[in-house]
């Protein structure tokens, strides 16, 4: 037995992804989370096998507005897929290893690429309200205090011990995204930046959004990172891309607040376009792009 104790160990994930392997025929090879807002995604879905999170043995309960909590299968344009709607974060107040045990479950069922959306204040200025931002880079500000997916007894079944981070967020895919964005005349309104993540779940104050803007962070959110990190460390491609639902508050003068419903608000209204993009981007994967490339690279460096 491992000796995690938080969650997330290989035996609980093994035990979590057999049972969905027993119940569905679908045979996963990407996988999608969605965010805040940005659940009918999963709708597309043809073929459906639908899990709620409260019956899924060893899985966390979502408790969050505009998060389903259920777990669906099915293809999309004619890939198997499993999605998350709606997922866990740090400030629901579970311990990170749980948070992140649906990545290692995916891994285990076969999952080869992950594609994750969430929600996010604009930093950078020259963003609006409804833009895409696709990942290319992240800050892990919790990862800063020691508080990180990976901290802990190492499982070299999922990867190694100091998994690479300055690849995380693949290449291909990203200029997938934005090949698919053009042709679908989004470029106007698709970015690439880097995602600062927070524990939340308190909206930042104006003097931590001018310094996280100033470290060099294009838009602020409470999730995501930790998924790719675990993702990452178990050898799977990853994509994130943010809607950015709000602009953080910046200047001590303005009368904006950053709420919860104007985050829904604009997940509902770009949402449509986000599944056209997102369902487009897994028409086109091609098979090499839904390979388990970098782990073994992964180890080799590491193995050094
Ligand atoms: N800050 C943090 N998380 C968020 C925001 C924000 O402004 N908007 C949506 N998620």
């Amino acid at each position: 037995m491992s000796e995690t104790t938080c969650g997330g160990s290989y035996e609980e994930c093994r035990i979590t992804a057999d049972w969905l392997l027993t119940q569905t025929q679908v045979r996963p090879t990407v996988g999608i989370v969605c965010g805040s807002g940005l659940s009918a995604l999963a709708g597309m879905l043809k073929d459906q096998k639908v899990f709620k999170y409260s019956d899924i043995p060893n899985f966390l309960h979502s408790t969050v507005r505009g998060h389903a909590g259920q777990l669906v299968f099915g293809t999309l344009k004619g890939k198997p897929c499993v999605c998350m709607q709606g997922r866990f974060h740090l400030y629901e107040g579970h311990p990170i290893q749980k948070i992140t045990m649906p990545m290692r479950v995916f891994k285990l069922m076969g999952v080869k690429t992950m594609i994750m959306t969430n929600a996010a204040g604009g930093l950078n200025q020259d963003y609006k309200v409804g833009d895409f931002m696709i990942i290319k880079d992240h800050i892990n500000m919790p990862g800063f205090a020691g508080v990180n997916p990976l901290a802990g007894p190492n499982d070299d079944r999922f990867g190694v011990r100091f998994p690479c981070m300055s690849d995380a967020y693949d290449r291909e895919l990203r200029q997938l995204a934005h090949d698919v964005a053009a042709e679908l005349g989004y470029s106007d309104f698709v970015r690439d930046g880097v995602y600062c993540v927070l524990g939340g779940p308190n909206f930042e104050t104006i003097a931590e959004c001018r310094m996280l803007h100033r470290m060099g962070a294009d838009a602020v959110g409470m999730s995501t990172i930790h998924e790719v990190i675990v993702a990452r460390h178990a050898g799977m491609r990853c994509f994130a891309m943010s809607l950015i639902t709000n602009r953080a508050v910046m200047d001590y003068d303005s009368q904006e607040r950053a709420n919860h419903d104007e985050v829904l608000e604009t997940g509902r209204q770009r949402a449509k376009q986000m599944e056209v993009l997102v369902s487009t981007m897994v028409a086109r994967l091609k098979d090499d792009q839904n390979d388990d490339a970098n782990s073994d690279a992964n180890n080799d460096r590491n193995k050094s």
